[in-house]
């Protein structure tokens, strides 16, 4: 039995999604990133166009290939792929942020490689916070967009979650418990649990990541259709 969505739920919607973990440069040769593999995201840009959306996937660099027939946009910093959302939101029906976005970027990035010096045992690196996406994103929502996010976290999760579905104005948070090494970053499974703007959650089952993305994109379909 289909469910009274159906399979073409997004049919006609205009779908973002974000993947993949940023690069911060630091000097030609060298950046900062993180342990994201891009799967998640790459997962709900094909759930997605399965229900029908038209599908922009930005993506920081990842091992993956996109799902085809979506747009793919590829970025590298936390500004690239800021530019590129914001540039494209106002188009956009929903917009999700599976990217691990990178908290800090380096105040200056070194032209030449940096070198070991005689008299330095170490480097101290000068970072600042990179803009925050989805509280931008936040501030030019109009009441007809969806906009979902991951909360990656190693403790109190459901707390930190509530605390950024709020804070970041969504209508839809996958909370996802990366402390555990069997599911999140770098696995092919995961669990997370979906909490909607109401503080309503639903915990899915350890799964694929597959399973988990088309289960997200049922409930944004669901949402989408009450705006
Ligand atoms: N995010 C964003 N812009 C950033 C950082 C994160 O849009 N500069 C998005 C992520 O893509 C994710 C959500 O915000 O959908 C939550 O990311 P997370 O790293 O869990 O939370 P932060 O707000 O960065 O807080 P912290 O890392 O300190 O827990
Ligand atoms: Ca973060």
């Amino acid at each position: 039995e289909l469910s009274p969505l159906g399979q073409q739920s997004l049919q006609g919607k205009s779908v973002i999604v974000t993947a993949g973990g940023t690069r911060e440069r630091l000097d030609p040769v060298r950046f900062l990133t993180n342990d994201s593999s891009g799967k998640m995201g790459y997962a709900v840009a094909e759930a997605a166009q399965q229900a029908g959306a038209t599908v922009t996937l930005i993506t920081a660099p990842t091992r993956l290939t996109p799902p085809a027939g979506v747009t793919v946009v590829p970025i590298q910093s936390t500004s690239d792929l800021a530019q590129a959302v914001l540039d494209r939101f106002p188009q956009a029906d929903a917009l999700v942020m599976a990217a691990a976005v990178a908290d800090f970027q380096p105040l200056d990035v070194a032209d030449q490689k940096i070198k070991k010096s005689a008299d330095n045992d170490g480097l101290i690196l000068k970072l600042r916070k990179t803009p925050d996406i989805l509280a931008e994103v936040a501030k030019i929502k109009q009441p007809h967009q969806v906009t979902v996010g991951f909360a990656a976290e190693t403790q109190n999760l459901l707390a930190n979650a509530q605390h950024k579905l709020h804070s970041k104005s969504l209508d839809l948070l996958a909370a996802n418990d990366v402390s555990r090494t069997d599911i999140g970053f770098n696995s092919d499974d995961n669990q997370v649990t979906l909490i909607d703007a109401n503080g309503e959650q639903t915990q899915t089952p350890k799964t694929s990541k597959i399973q988990i993305a088309t289960l997200l994109v049922d409930q944004l379909a669901k949402i989408l259709a009450t705006k």
